[in-house]
């Protein structure tokens, strides 16, 4: 619909067709009452016009049909429109088992991009098509959102939280991306482009880049230089928990509650090791905060998430031959 138009940017992800469908049908129902309140208006005010100003309106009663069915008649228009915005929704948050995944961090003002091999770009994103994308970040200062129009996603970027967003790009060539939250005097300029490539061409971009470590290469060699190998010991009998293992199971902490232990509580357990403390051990672990960039940060977890011996049951298994399970570090410290 409205193809012709340039009213929307390209439909270049699986899900931005089911986005914009939801969005012209609401477009449609508020346009339909729109257009009916005030042609109604309009005509009555034509029509009941008088020139006797002495003139007054007849006495109306109520009319229990009538305002049954200026109840019922909006109510189900918007549970029509809840059911189908939460289907979106949902669909839009959650991704994927199987995603490429990349991190990110907003600064002002600029996007830097970081792939798992190492290659980092900054406002600039090259991905290959087809194929489902996990971004996450957050910011090191001030709040900045990202947001790639042609995908139909975007969520914030936090200082001190993760966020994510995913998408099937559909559509190989360049596309908009930009930050949509007002972050200051260059907030315009903080703009990139995501580039959609043939998976062959991105495999050459990719191999053409090459940075000499992984994300999770730099992560080991910084859990070595922050000396968490000291207490982390892989036999789990340190003076803090084995991290072997541990990404997509979950953990039991000492206030008798369990987590999952996704990216953001990895993050949270570096920076503020005494907010979740797991069931067992000592609030030895002193906090980071301050002392690790996000990009190291990022760095770390990705280190964390490599800890994985094959085999074991984790429910975020990576595809293989992706460019983590080709390049992490197979034998730790
Ligand atoms: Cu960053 Cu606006």
């Amino acid at each position: 619909m409205f193809s012709g138009i340039p009213l929307f940017p390209q439909q270049a992800s699986t899900l931005a067709a089911d986005v914009d469908a939801l969005y012209l049908f609401i477009v449609a129902i508020t346009a339909f009452f729109g257009i009916l309140t005030t042609v109604v208006v309009i005509y009555f005010a034509a029509k009941y016009r008088t020139e006797d100003p002495m003139k007054v309106g007849a006495r109306i009663h109520g009319s229990i049909p009538l305002e049954l069915a200026w109840s019922i008649i909006p109510f189900l228009i918007t549970i029509v429109i809840f059911a189908w915005s939460a289907d979106v929704f949902f669909r839009l948050q959650r991704p994927p088992d199987q995603t490429l995944e990349i991190y990110a961090t907003g600064k002002r003002w600029m996007w830097k991009f970081q792939h798992l091999d190492g290659q980092n770009e900054i406002n600039e994103l090259h991905v290959p098509v087809g194929r489902p994308i996990k971004v996450t970040f957050t910011s090191e200062d001030v709040l900045h959102s990202l947001f790639f129009p042609a995908f139909r996603t975007k969520a914030d970027a936090i200082p001190g939280r993760y966020s994510t967003v995913w998408f099937t790009p559909t559509i190989v060539g360049e596309h908009h991306l930009f930050c949509a939250e007002y972050c200051g005097t260059k907030h315009s300029g903080m703009v990139g482009k995501v580039i959609v490539m043939e998976p062959t061409a991105y495999e050459a971009w990719l191999s053409g880049n090459v940075a000499g470590t992984s994300l999770a290469q730099r992560g080991q060699r910084l859990f070595g230089d922050l000396a968490c190998n000291t207490c982390h010991l892989e036999d789990g009998r340190g003076r803090g928990p084995s991290l072997a293992n541990k990404f997509g199971a979950s953990e039991r902490l000492a206030n008798g509650t369990t987590v999952p232990i996704d990216e953001a509580y990895l993050r949270e357990s570096i920076l503020t090791p005494q907010a979740k403390l797991v069931e067992g051990y000592q609030p030895l672990m002193p906090t980071f905060q301050g002392l690790v960039s996000e990009e190291n940060v990022m760095a770390l977890v990705e280190y964390v998430k490599s800890l994985r011996t094959a085999g074991a049951a984790v429910s975020r298994a990576e595809a293989p031959g992706e460019p983590e399970a080709a390049t992490a570090p197979q034998e730790n410290r």
